[in-house]
């Protein structure tokens, strides 16, 4: 059983999503232990208290320095004992010891497909105002291994979705949300799960899967 401990800052839907494939059947064999939020209002925390799942908020705001807080941060996290770290809509910049300690242990769902509006500053609604703004007909979602960049990490999976005439960013966030990441982040932790998933050198071979 893949011991999960998910980073969230927000609303939480990918969490729910997660929470949601593992009662549905479409995770096996991986459950959630812990979710880590950064920000105290973040509705996950609330997601996860509901269901009985413990939820901690390690709060930059309590700490003296970004050093303190990394490192509580951190703490938290090895206290947690994952297997696989998920970030879901976590907006924390992860410290640089926690990416060496669980390399290749950390997954993140990014909402654009890599190397398209990604990298810094590119997160939340951001990345869907530029989308329109340069006027691409598909966009998506892409789940990457997490490395010492931004959004530079091996690709796992990545699915498109069509920009339709009239999208605002706010229309075409929720239709990435519903038909990739809530889709494509689920379906990555169960094939980890399922020891599916091979890092070789920058490329990620998934056994036996036919893209597409
Ligand atoms: C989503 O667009 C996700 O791709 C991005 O943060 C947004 C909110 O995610 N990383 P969630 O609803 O908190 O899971």
């Amino acid at each position: 059983m893949l011991r999960l401990t998910v980073l969230v800052s927000g609303g939480g839907t990918n969490l729910q999503a997660i929470l949601d494939a593992i009662d549905s059947g479409r995770i096996r064999d991986a459950q959630v232990c812990t979710v880590i939020s950064n920000n105290p209002g973040a509705y996950a925390l609330e997601r996860a208290k509901s269901r009985n799942i413990p939820a901690v908020c390690v709060s930059p705001r309590s700490f003296p320095s970004r050093k303190a807080f990394e490192d509580a941060y951190l703490a938290a996290v090895r206290e947690s004992g994952p297997d696989l770290i998920v970030l879901a809509g976590c907006m924390v910049v992860l410290p640089e010891q926690m990416v060496r300690l669980y390399e290749n242990r950390i997954i993140n769902i990014h909402p654009a497909l890599i190397p398209s509006f990604c990298g810094t500053g590119y997160h939340g609604l951001h990345v869907h105002e530029e989308a329109l703004k340069r006027g691409v007909r598909v966009t998506g979602a892409t789940v990457h291994f997490v490395d010492s960049g931004t959004d530079t990490g091996p690709i796992i999976l990545q699915k498109a979705v069509c920009v339709q005439e009239g999208d605002t960013p706010e229309i075409l966030q929720r239709r990435v949300m519903e038909q990739a990441e809530w889709l494509i982040l689920p379906e990555a932790i169960d094939l980890i799960a399922a020891g599916r998933v091979h890092v070789e050198g920058r490329k990620v071979h998934i056994d036996d899967y036919s893209f597409g």
